[in-house]
This record gives C-alpha cells, sequence and structure tokens, in this order.
C-alpha cells in the first residue's frame, strides 16, 4: 500500500466507522486527527486501548500510531485537515426517522471558513446534504463545502472493506472538495461513482435496503420450503447461479440485526413516508424479519411442548459472527420470548459476552459451547461463529438432556447431527429426526 505522505484529514466520531476510517486513511498514508466527545474513550485511544472488537483493527491502528492523533478538541483537527470526515451515530428515533442531533451539534461546532468540508459518512436520509448547506448559509458560513461519501463497511471485515471496496461513491457540488475526496481514495483499485449529493446519500439507503430485502425474501422462501419440504439451502444454490441474482446475501436464517440493516430500512421507509409516498415492499421486508426471529419459539414447542423450566441454550449472541456487535441481534428477542415462556435460558458467545451482558437480564452465560449445552433440553445456533462448526455434536447429545438442535443459521451439517443423535431443525430445510447409533440400536 502506498505510504508517501497524503492529504491530513480530520475524523469526526470514533466509533466502527469512524476508526476504521481513520485507520484505513492512515494506511494509505494520511495524517489523521480523529476527535470524539468521549474523554475516556479518546485517553484509551490515546493508550493503545481500542473500544471496539473488530479484525485487524488494531493492529492497523498500532502501526500508524505515529500518523493517528486524539483528541476531544475539533480545533486540532480544524487546524491540520481541510476535510473533515463525520462518522457519529445517526440512531433511530421513535418515529423511525434517523436521530441526526449529533451531526447538528458537529456542523454547529464548524466555525465559519473557506478552507474546510464537511465529508459525511454517517448514514443519513437524503436530503441531508441540502439542509446542512441551508443550515451553513444561515450561520454565516456559506464557503464551508460539503461532500457525502457514504460506507458500506460490514462489521467483521470493515478494515478490508476499507482497503478492498465493491465501489467508492462520492456526491459533490462539483468543487475542490469532491475532488480532494477522491484523489485520497486513488490508491485503492475501486470504481468511483461520482455523482450528486442527493443521489450518493440514496445510493446508501437503497443498497442496505436492497440487501435487507435479499435477505427477507430468502427467509420468505425458507418459510414456504418449510411447507413443501423444499430445502432453501439448495433453492439458493440453484437460484444464486444466476448472474442476476447471485449467491450473496441468499442465507436464510433467524433474522437479520445490527446497526445498519434495521435503522436505514426503517429510516428509508420513514424518508419516503415523509415524502408523501408509501414504500410497502418494506413494510413486508421489516415484518418478515421481526416474525422470523420468532420462529425458532415454535419449534421449540413442536418438539419440547411447554417450555415451561425448560433449558435452552444458546449458541452465539452477536448478530452476526466476528463482531462483539449485540444492536438488534436476533438473540435479544429469542432470549426475551424464551424466558416469557418459562424457559431458562444458558448462552455462549466466544466475543460478545461483555455487550450482551448489558442488554441480556436473566441469561446465564458460560464460558464455552460444551458448558452451555449440558443438561439442555434443546440447542439453539444463533450465530455462526467458526468455532461451532468444530462441535463435537456427539458429545454435545451426550451432554444434553434432550435431543433437539436448532441450526438458526443452516450452518451445520444435518446428517451428521442426526447421526450424533440429534434431532435437527434448521431454516427452510427439512427436519432430520436423530438417528440411534449402531450400539444403541443394536441394544
Ligand atoms: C451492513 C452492510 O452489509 C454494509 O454494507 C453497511 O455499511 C452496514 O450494514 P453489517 O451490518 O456489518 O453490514 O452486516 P452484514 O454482514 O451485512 O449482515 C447483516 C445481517 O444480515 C446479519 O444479522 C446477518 O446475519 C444477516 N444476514 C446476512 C442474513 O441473515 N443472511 C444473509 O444471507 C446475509
Amino acid at each position: 500500500m502506498s505510504t508517501h505522505a497524503r492529504e491530513p484529514i480530520g475524523v469526526i466520531g470514533t466509533g466502527y466507522v469512524g476508526l476504521v476510517t481513520a485507520a484505513g486513511f492512515a494506511e494509505l498514508g494520511s495524517d489523521v486527527y480523529c476527535i470524539d466527545i468521549d474523554a475516556a474513550k479518546i485517553q484509551g485511544l490515546n493508550e493503545g486501548r481500542i473500544p471496539i472488537w473488530e479484525p485487524g483493527l488494531a493492529d492497523l491502528v498500532e502501526r500508524h500510531r505515529d500518523r493517528l492523533h486524539f483528541s476531544t478538541d475539533l480545533s486540532d483537527a480544524l487546524e491540520h485537515a481541510r476535510l473533515l470526515f463525520v462518522a457519529v451515530g445517526t440512531p433511530p428515533t421513535y418515529s423511525g426517522d434517523a436521530d441526526l442531533s449529533a451531526i447538528e451539534a458537529v456542523v454547529a461546532a464548524m466555525p465559519a471558513s473557506d478552507r474546510h468540508a464537511l465529508v459525511m459518512k454517517s448514514t443519513v436520509p437524503c436530503g441531508t446534504g441540502d439542509s446542512i448547506k441551508r443550515t451553513f448559509r444561515e450561520q454565516g458560513k456559506e464557503g464551508f463545502r460539503y461532500v457525502s461519501c457514504p460506507e458500506f463497511l460490514k462489521e467483521g471485515s470493515a478494515v478490508k472493506d476499507f482497503l478492498q471496496p465493491d465501489r467508492v461513491v462520492i456526491g459533490d457540488d462539483g468543487d475542490w472538495a469532491g475532488e480532494a475526496v477522491a484523489e485520497l481514495y486513488s490508491p485503492l483499485d475501486a470504481p468511483v461513482v461520482r455523482t450528486d449529493i442527493k443521489s450518493a446519500e440514496m445510493v446508501k439507503l437503497a443498497s442496505n435496503a436492497f440487501l435487507a430485502t435479499k435477505i427477507s425474501f430468502i427467509n420468505e422462501i425458507a418459510n414456504v420450503c418449510e411447507e413443501t419440504g423444499a430445502d432453501v439451502v439448495e433453492v439458493a444454490r440453484g437460484m444464486g447461479l444466476d448472474d442476476r441474482i447471485g449467491p450473496k446475501f441468499l442465507q436464510a436464517g433467524i433474522g437479520y440485526g445490527g446497526s445498519c440493516f434495521p435503522k436505514d430500512v426503517s429510516a428509508l421507509k420513514q424518508l419516503a413516508g415523509n415524502s408523501g409516498y408509501h414504500f410497502q415492499l418494506l413494510n413486508a421486508v421489516i415484518e418478515v424479519n421481526e416474525l422470523q426471529k420468532r420462529r425458532v419459539m415454535s419449534k421449540l414447542q413442536k418438539h419440547l411442548g411447554s417450555l415451561v423450566g425448560k433449558e435452552v441454550a444458546l449458541l452465539g449472541l452477536a448478530f452476526k459472527p466476528n463482531t462483539d456487535d449485540m444492536r438488534e441481534a436476533s438473540s435479544l428477542v429469542l432470549s426475551a420470548r424464551l424466558q416469557a415462556a418459562g424457559a431458562k435460558v444458558r448462552a455462549y458467545d466466544p466475543v460478545a459476552e461483555a455487550e450482551a451482558r448489558k442488554l441480556l437480564q436473566g441469561v446465564d452465560f458460560v464460558a464455552s459451547a460444551e458448558a452451555a449445552v449440558e443438561g439442555a433440553d434443546a440447542v439453539v445456533l444463533v450465530t455462526e461463529w467458526p468455532e461451532f462448526a468444530e462441535l463435537d455434536l456427539r458429545a454435545v447429545a451426550e451432554s444434553m438432556r434432550g435431543t433437539l438442535l436448532i441450526d438458526g443459521r443452516n450452518f451445520l451439517d444435518p446428517e451428521a447431527a442426526a447421526a450424533a443423535g440429534l434431532a435437527y431443525e434448521g431454516v427452510g430445510r427439512p427436519s432430520v429426526a436423530a438417528r440411534p447409533s449402531i450400539a444403541e440400536a443394536a441394544v
């Protein structure tokens, strides 16, 4: 990767997006001035502590210590950099709109300047750029430039996604700032989409809504497969080979979660509604996802009857593997539903336990998959952590009280599970009954 000195930048907000963006641009050769209002976080970063678990990030930050500057003082970034990347949170409000108060605070903190530009990384509704430019004008800061440069990082592979993006989208007003952002990305071998600000904002929302739609679609196909006896894994394999469809994001499961899809789908639906358009499809995408998280309950009840007093082990809690992020994780809904139905919940996650403890009440956290399944009436695989592929299913069957394995991510081999003595229930595939071992069958 290029290491010659490049334009210094500022990054406001040191969450997932901000830190990865900062470390990524440091890797490309820029000095990066990272600003956050959270003094404890900045102190930690200055002492080498990375507040999130993201593969490769700690190494990258460590490698570029001399180029990464962490501070709570915005003037550090303003003094050294023209381009200020904004990566602050835009959580959903009760109405489903995005909460833009953190962004408004950033805008208000900017001085009048002809030399600076805000580069928006946070996901914002279409039209935010216009309203920020209007605010700048009202505050006598019309010289401040604005660029929309949405991020498409996936948690768990964010560093790789930054350095090897499918595309870079830059929406600008045709001034120096858009050019400068394009120049910053020039060492990367990626198609660059140069466009207007509103279209760039829409690219991000539409991309996430489309991917969420793809997931809800395959989940509905899975539910139909359960009625008809087809296997959704085979169906997705057959569909995915069509170039126009593609194999990615066709994995049926117990619903999508995370910090982006739930929020962005509802933000787009709300944005459409606010503009007078009823986005019917997205209503269904959201509803299908909510119901999908609950379908595990009926599978458990089908096998166990009442769940009162039953012990259920959850394998994995994070919204997906390789992250400790618990936001909108299916495990949150599932563990609450299970406890409401009278079950006792034991859970293991290789990385997300600390985060999960903040959000899950009444759950018994254990330190290994083996400890979770011991004595359980049923095991539910919630997150497809790679280590679960290595589980000794025969040992699992032996240490459980019951035999039911619900594979919420179609991650395990149904035949291997059945041969190990487990009753296998996936998502959208035929149930496979436990097969007694040869020794038992002989008795
Ligand atoms: C997503 C987008 O992919 C990324 O471009 C955007 O910048 C942020 O939102 P992320 O939230 O990190 O990234 O996770 P992603 O890997 O996209 O998965 C989202 C959810 O969908 C997870 O809960 C995952 O389990 C689920 N999923 C994904 C499925 O259920 N089936 C699939 O086939 C793919």
